[in-house]
């Protein structure tokens, strides 16, 4: 009869097999799910990264990142207010600057009024309950699209570390409760951290982005500040390969002896071995960035009806809980604390 299930001869009954041992016990019922869950998403993992734009009342979407806008500072104040009020513990801001202010070495960042300055003391001022992270990269304002003075057709490794850190201070006096450096260049952390440290900064911490990637997974992100027609050649000299663990490694080594307070791999899905080995191997405070191509790319399946696209934002983000990471830089983290509240 074709209806009932048919045995090879010579098969090993399951018990057989597995001894009795049935993994699919504990899966059988809501309730022995939830109990035996070892990985759980909480609004405390989340950091909020905002765009922000010059201007009064400015909610610009961003074509490449649907549901992301940049925000003018009046309007940024109100969206935080209401993170905090969600229980997101911070955010990390990044500008859009006009494109008359972006120069060859990026001095904007030398402007104790520019727009991430104002932003952060607006913010603090309305909303001090939240953490303010700070990039000091110089790409929201160089010409060129570089995270470094361009010099020759070369990223200037030590003048963009001196530049870098003077920026950190100016931001850190702003009210930046962290500075985030997303430039990969050598010994801009040891560099940061003296500086700060010499201006009275020494509770202002260190969030290095200890192993970024050159990844095609920025995309949306330039777009966002801008970059995106303005960068000359790529980032290869100084993001690490894709294709390197140990060098990750190294990297985030000489961030912690610098004087890293936490470290960050980004992207983030994509590098999930890399958190596992860095969480295991430092035990610091270890953060992923769920960069803007991992969000967009949930976001546009979704939008076609591909994949569920609150399930699959869900899983991404608990998949960083279960790699070791302590928290998720997610252009989601609005919409996740909204769900985790309901
Ligand atoms: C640059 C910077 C980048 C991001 C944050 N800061 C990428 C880049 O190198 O262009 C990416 C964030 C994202 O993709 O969401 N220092």
């Amino acid at each position: 009869n074709k209806f009932i299930p048919q045995k090879a001869a010579g098969t090993r009954s399951v018990d057989e097999i597995t001894g009795s041992r049935r993994l699919r016990r504990m899966r059988k019922a809501a309730w022995s799910r939830r109990l035996v869950q070892e990985n759980h998403l909480t609004v405390d993992d989340l950091i909020w990264p905002v765009f922000l734009v010059e201007g009064a009342n400015i909610r610009e979407p961003i074509a490449a990142m649907p549901g992301v806008f940049r925000l003018s500072i009046d309007v940024a104040v109100r969206e935080v207010e209401h993170a905090a009020k969600l229980g997101i513990p911070a955010i990390a801001t990044f500008p859009n600057v006009d494109l008359s202010l972006r120069d060859v070495t990026g001095s904007q960042i030398l402007n104790p009024d520019n727009l991430t300055n104002r932003a952060t003391r607006a913010i603090k001022q309305a909303v001090p309950e939240i953490g303010i992270i700070t990039d000091s990269a110089l790409d929201p304002f160089t010409s060129h699209g570089h995270d470094g003075i361009l010099r020759d057709g070369i990223i200037v490794n030590d003048e963009t570390v001196d530049q870098v850190a003077a920026g950190a201070v100016l931001q850190a006096a702003a009210g930046a409760d962290i500075i985030a450096p997303s430039d990969m260049m050598d010994g801009r952390i040891g560099a940061i951290r003296s500086a700060l440290d010499a201006n009275g900064f020494q509770d202002v911490a260190i969030m290095s982005y200890a192993t970024k990637f050159d990844s095609a997974f920025y995309g949306p992100y330039r777009d966002a500040i801008g970059t995106a027609g303005l960068l000359q050649g790529d980032k290869k000299t100084y993001y690490i390969s894709a294709a390197n663990c140990a060098e990750a490694l190294r990297e985030a080594e000489q961030d912690i002896v610098e004087g890293a307070d936490m470290i960050m791999v980004k992207p983030g899905l994509p590098y999930l071995d890399i958190i596992r080995q860095l969480k295991d191997t430092f035990a610091l405070p270890t953060f992923a960035y769920q960069v803007s191509g991992e969000y967009s790319m949930i976001r546009a399946a979704s939008a076609n009806g591909w994949i569920d696209g609150e399930r699959a934002m869900m899983e991404s983000l608990l998949a960083f809980k279960r790699s070791g990471a302590d928290g998720i830089l997610t252009y989601f983290a609005p919409a996740v604390a909204e769900m985790l509240k309901g």
